[in-house]
């Protein structure tokens, strides 16, 4: 990793208007689940700030796990598997899970989370991402229950979401610019 290099990161979304809308996302994902509880899945690294954010928002008895999956390259997009560095604590079955991830992109890694997930009987399955990028998907139905923010087909950092492992800790979504 060259730590050397500085990019030109312009801010795209404050922490105004994140905090703004994790907060109307969580009101909803309360409303919908009035009276039980949910097991919030934090999908490693780049959900945990939304994660953290989000599960302050959501006013119902709640359990937050973590699991950390590992992205393939282009050779085996096929395969179909995740692979699975580190799973959850717990058993999902009968839970109404929501699985909160940082951005949709091709969707491959949503999709196999899926199948993953619902082998395992949970009672509900939520997809609940704070940034989309519709543009660049190539899943076909794939159905996301709760988006941030609609985005172009730019790469962004910041609020969790890294560049080569930097820029997480910005406070705010910006573009890389080139
Ligand atoms: P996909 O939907 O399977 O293509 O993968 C989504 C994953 O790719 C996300 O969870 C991110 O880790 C990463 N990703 C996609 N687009 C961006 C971006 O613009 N910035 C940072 N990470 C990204
Ligand atoms: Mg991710």
């Amino acid at each position: 990793m060259d730590y050397s290099k500085k990019h030109n990161i312009s801010v795209y979304l404050t922490e105004e208007q994140l905090d703004k809308r994790i907060a109307e996302i969580g009101a909803q994902i309360t409303e919908r689940f009035r009276g039980e509880s949910v097991y919030l899945v934090c999908i490693l690294k780049g959900s945990i700030f939304f994660t953290t954010e989000l599960a302050k928002r959501i006013e119902l008895p709640m359990t937050i796990d973590f699991m950390s999956v590992s992205s393939y390259g282009a050779s085996t997009k096929s395969s179909g598997v995740v692979n699975v560095k580190k799973d959850l604590e717990h058993s999902i079955e009968g839970e109404n899970v929501i699985i909160v991830e940082d951005i949709v992109d091709s969707g491959n890694t949503l999709s196999r989370l899926m199948s993953l997930f619902e082998s395992r009987h949970p009672k509900t399955l939520t997809i609940c991402t704070l940034l989309d990028k519709p543009d660049r998907r190539v899943v076909e139905g794939l159905q996301v229950d709760y988006t941030g923010f609609v985005i172009p087909d730019k790469f962004v950092v910041g609020y969790g979401l890294d560049y080569d492992q930097r820029y997480r800790n910005l406070p705010y979504i910006g573009f890389v610019e080139e």
